[in-house]
């Protein structure tokens, strides 16, 4: 079309029509656009084996280092001699780089998926405050416990174990590097003792070794399984645990106070508001617990 040949008036109304419709759509496009990428992000976000969200959750892509510290008891021998103040020193950090990854993924109809957590734990030296090799004292914990379980018991049963813990490997205090406190474990005599003693008034005891962080490394079978909701048929509940070890409920404490609500802390849905804050179950934290 050629301008000159329009009059005036055509002209202003191909210039007005024109500005209004780029308005228009420049308008719905702002208007649509974040809901489109919403419903894009919201339509890419649950957990398929071919997700963009798998590979992150399956393996997590970022380090997490572990900053552990240890008290060492200083004067544990002029505690036993003299009966002083104790007094302990904390020591570290000793600083693990955390591999986390899901095994043995099981995925469900209902959109769950069940997998079993694995965690590797790497020493990093630069960033320690500490050596592996450094010598702790601390209490020798299995004795103070046999000790506090016998603490109301008469005089002549306090005897015959105090005897026993004597002959067997009780002592009050023991010295270990910090590797072997954490994760490498040495063996204790007395934990030996009362795993053969076989006592129905013993706690069950598993290992005659000790560390914090016993057969953890490396495990997939220490903490899990979890199921956990995809997202797939609800976004709302992607993350949601849904079981662990198979039940609803963490077996600690009655009721709802025991229930499992909450995400592993690795699946977030955005703008997902979830009152204050999340409620989060943390395995190792878990683990902890019950041990
Ligand atoms: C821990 O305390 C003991 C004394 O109980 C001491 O011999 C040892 O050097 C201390 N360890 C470290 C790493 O300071
Ligand atoms: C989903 O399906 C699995 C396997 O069939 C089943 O064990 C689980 O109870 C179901 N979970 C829910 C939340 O319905
Ligand atoms: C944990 O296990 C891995 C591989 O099995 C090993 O390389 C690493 O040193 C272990 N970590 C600790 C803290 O023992
Ligand atoms: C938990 O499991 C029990 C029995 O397995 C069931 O009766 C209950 O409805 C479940 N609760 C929830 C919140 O899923
Ligand atoms: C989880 O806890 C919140 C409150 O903290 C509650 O509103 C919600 O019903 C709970 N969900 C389940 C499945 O128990």
């Amino acid at each position: 079309m050629c301008c000159s040949c329009c009059g005036v008036t055509q002209q202003k109304a191909w210039v007005f029509g024109l500005g209004t419709f780029f308005a228009v759509s420049g308008l719905l496009a702002i208007i649509c656009w974040p809901g489109f990428i919403d419903s894009g992000i919201m339509k890419a976000l649950p957990l398929t084996p071919t997700s963009k969200t798998f590979e992150k959750w399956e393996e997590l892509p970022i380090p997490v280092y572990v900053y552990m510290y240890l008290w060492n008891w200083t004067n544990a021998a002029d505690v036993q001699a003299n009966g002083v103040k104790p007094i302990f020193a904390q020591l570290g950090p000793y600083v693990y780089r955390e591999e986390r990854k899901k095994m043995d993924l099981e995925w469900h109809d209902n959109g769950t998926v069940t997998f079993n957590p694995r965690r590797t734990w790497f020493w990093e030296e630069e960033l320690s405050g500490g050596k592996q090799t450094d010598l702790i004292t601390a209490p020798h914990l299995p004795s103070l416990a046999a000790s506090n379980q016998m603490r109301n018991s008469n005089v002549f049963l306090k005897f015959m174990f105090n005897e026993a813990l004597n002959a067997n490997g009780g002592h009050l205090f023991v010295t270990h590097t910090a590797a072997e406190w954490l994760f490498e474990s040495f063996y204790d005599e007395f934990l030996h003792y009362a795993m053969t003693l076989n006592n129905p008034l013993v706690p069950k005891i598993e290992s005659d070794h000790f560390a914090w962080f016993l057969n953890r490394n490396g495990s997939k079978d220490f903490e899990g399984p979890f199921t956990v909701h995809t997202g797939v048929g609800d976004i709302k509940e992607m993350g949601e645990i849904k079981y662990w070890k198979g039940q609803n409920h963490t077996g600690w404490y009655d009721g709802e106070c025991g229930r499992l609500n909450g995400s592993t802390t690795d699946l977030f849905v955005p703008d997902e508001p979830k009152g204050e804050g999340f409620d989060h179950l943390h395995s190792g934290y878990l683990s902890d617990h019950k041990s």
